[in-house]
C-alpha cells in the first residue's frame, strides 16, 4: 500500500499551544493517593510525593495538569485540602463512592505541579456549591495579601500567591451523574456570574466553560449553544470530553474513532462560531479538550458499585500497543485543530486510565499510550502544516471510509526542524509513504521512531515486564531530492523527525 503528503511552509494551520500536552489529575480511585503522591514510600520526598512518578511525568514532557476532578469537584469542598492535615476531615467522596483523607490538596498539588514543570489548571465546584466558593478560592490563591484568606494561604505557608491562570467552570454539568447537574440555561447563568465574580477577585485568569461531556449527549449542540448564549462573553475557551474503546473486537473500528474526535471538534468550532455570528462578535472562542483518551468503559462497574474505601483500584486499564497507536491518532487530530484546540487533557495521568501506573510501595511503569504522547509532546513544535494528503481507505461503520494513513507535521521556524507524526491504520500491510516537502529548506532524516504491533498488538507492558513494549528505531527512511520516503509497519505510529 502507498499514500502520499504534500507540506509546504506557507500553508500553516496555526501554533502548536504548549498546553495541548495537558494530563488530569483526579481524586478518583489512586491517582492521587498512591500515584502521586504516597507518604512513606521509599521514592517518596519530604512532602510526600513520589519522585519515581514526578520523573516519569517530566520524561513524558506533560506540560499541563487540570486538578482536582472531574466528578469528584462537584462536590468537594476546598477548604478542605488547605491547613494542618492532622485537622482536616475525612469525607465522603460521592462522585466515587470512596472516602477522601484530603492529606493531598491545594498546597500539596501546587507543590507537585512545581517539580513536575506542569502548569496547574484548577477546577471549581459548580455542582453543590457557587459563585462565593468559586471566588474564594481565587482569592485564596491568588492575591497577595492583606485579606482572611490570602492571608491564610500565607499562614499555611505560602506567602507568595499561586498565580493560576487557568480555571474550569465546573465539570460535565451536562451530565445526568454529576452531583448539581444543570440544565444548559442554568448552568449558562451560573458559570457567567461565577465568571464575573472571580474574574472581579482576578482579572488575569482564563476561564472555561463546560461544554457536552460526549458528543453522544442527547443535549450536544444545543447545550453548546445555549450555554453561551449566556457566557459567551465571559469565557474564554469550551471544553470537550471524549473516551472511546473498542467494540466487539472491531480492531479496524476501533483505530477508526479519531474520525469521530475530528467530527466532533468542527462541530463544536461551528457551535460556538454560529453564537458569535448571532452576537455580532469578532471573537473566536478556543476550545479546551480537557479529557480524552481511551477508556474500557464496559468493564467498570460504575461508582454504585464502590464500598466507600479510601483508595480503590478504579478503571485501571491495562492498554496495549493497538490502544497506544489509537492514541496517535487523537494526538495528530488535536495538532490538527491547532488553530482552535489551545488546551488538552489526556485523562488521567497515574493509575487511573492512565500512562504511569504504580503499585503502593512499588514501581512506577510507562503503559504503551505513554510512548506516542511522550513523542509528540518533546517533537511537535512550531507551527502545524496543512498537508494534502492521499491515502487508500478502507470502510469502517459508523465511519465510512477511512484513511489507512493518519499524519500530521510541525515545522519549527525557530531550528528548522519538521517532525511528521503518522499512523498506519492498516492491519497487515505495511504502508509506503512519500511526502513532498516545499519551502522548508535542506532536511535530511534524524531519525525514524515506531511502536508497532509487530504481530502482536495486544503487548502490554505490566509491573513485571515494565519495558516489554517499546519504541524503536527503524531503518532505511530518507529524504531523497526534497520527498520524504519511509515504510510504516502495519498497525504502527511513527515519529519523523527531519533536520
Ligand atoms: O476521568 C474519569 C471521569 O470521566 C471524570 O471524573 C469525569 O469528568 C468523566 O466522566
Amino acid at each position: 500500500m502507498q499514500a502520499t503528503f504534500t507540506a509546504h511552509a506557507a500553508f500553516t494551520i496555526g501554533t502548536v499551544d504548549r498546553r495541548l500536552f495537558g494530563s488530569f489529575v483526579e481524586h478518583m480511585g489512586r491517582c492521587v493517593h498512591t500515584g502521586v503522591f504516597e507518604p512513606g514510600h521509599p521514592r517518596a520526598d519530604e512532602a510526600g510525593l513520589r519522585e519515581d512518578v514526578l520523573e516519569l511525568t517530566r520524561e513524558m514532557g506533560v506540560t499541563l495538569v487540570r486538578y482536582p476532578g472531574g466528578n469528584f469537584v462537584s462536590g468537594y469542598r476546598w477548604e478542605d485540602g488547605v491547613g494542618p492535615v492532622e485537622d482536616r476531615p475525612r469525607r465522603l467522596d460521592l462522585a466515587w463512592r470512596s472516602v477522601e483523607s484530603n492529606a493531598f490538596g491545594l498546597h500539596e498539588f501546587l507543590g507537585w505541579a512545581r517539580k513536575a514543570q506542569v502548569e496547574p489548571m484548577m477546577a471549581v465546584n459548580l455542582g453543590t456549591r457557587g459563585p462565593q466558593e468559586a471566588a474564594d478560592l481565587v482569592e485564596y490563591a491568588n492575591h497577595p495579601g492583606g485579606t482572611r484568606l490570602s492571608d491564610l494561604r500565607r499562614a499555611h505557608g505560602s506567602p507568595d500567591p499561586f498565580g493560576i491562570r487557568l480555571w474550569c467552570l465546573g465539570n460535565e454539568m451536562d451530565g445526568p451523574w454529576q452531583l448539581g447537574a444543570k440544565t444548559a440555561d442554568e448552568y449558562g447563568r451560573l458559570a457567567a456570574e461565577t465568571a464575573k465574580v472571580m474574574r472581579l477577585v482576578d482579572p488575569t485568569i482564563e476561564l472555561v466553560a463546560c461544554g457536552s461531556s460526549m458528543r453522544s449527549m442527547a443535549t450536544f449542540g444545543g447545550w453548546e449553544a445555549t450555554v453561551l448564549d449566556h457566557c459567551f462573553d465571559q469565557v474564554d475557551l469550551l471544553s470537550l470530553h471524549a473516551y472511546y474503546e473498542e467494540h466487539d473486537e472491531d480492531l479496524a473500528g476501533f483505530l477508526a474513532t479519531s474520525l469521530d474526535m475530528d467530527a466532533f471538534i468542527d462541530e463544536v468550532v461551528a457551535t460556538v462560531d454560529h453564537v458569535a455570528a448571532k452576537k455580532r462578535s469578532r471573537k473566536r472562542l478556543k476550545l479546551s479538550f480537557d479529557e480524552w483518551n481511551v477508556w474500557f468503559q464496559r468493564a467498570f462497574a460504575g461508582p454504585e458499585a464502590q464500598t466507600w474505601e479510601d483508595e480503590p483500584r478504579l478503571i485501571e486499564d491495562t492498554y496495549d500497543v493497538a490502544a497506544a497507536v489509537v492514541v496517535g491518532t487523537y494526538l495528530i487530530t488535536l495538532l490538527r485543530h491547532a488553530d482552535r484546540v489551545s488546551v488538552a487533557c489526556q485523562a488521567q495521568l497515574a493509575n487511573v486510565i492512565a500512562p504511569i501506573r504504580t503499585e503502593p510501595g512499588g514501581s512506577a511503569w510507562r503503559q504503551t499510550i505513554f510512548h506516542p504522547f511522550a513523542h509528540a509532546a518533546r517533537f511537535a513544535r512550531g507551527e502545524v502544516l496543512r498537508l494534502a494528503v492521499a491515502s487508500p481507505t478502507y470502510a469502517a461503520e459508523p465511519y465510512g471510509d477511512v484513511p489507512v494513513l493518519d499524519a500530521v507535521a510541525t515545522h519549527d521556524p525557530e531550528t528548522g526542524d519538521v517532525t511528521v507524526l503518522a499512523v498506519n491504520r492498516g492491519l497487515t500491510e505495511p504502508l509506503e509513504l512519500t511526502g513532498a516537502l516545499h519551502g522548508l529548506g535542506p532536511l535530511e532524516l534524524v531519525e525514524h521512531l515506531t511502536l508497532a504491533a509487530d504481530g502482536d498488538p495486544r503487548r502490554t507492558n505490566t509491573e513485571e515486564h515494565p519495558e516489554a513494549v517499546l519504541p524503536r528505531r527503524v531503518d532505511g527512511s530518507r529524504v531523497v531530492d526534497g520527498e520524504l520516503r519511509a515504510t510504516l509497519p502495519p498497525l504502527s505510529w511513527n515519529v519523523l523527525r527531519l533536520g
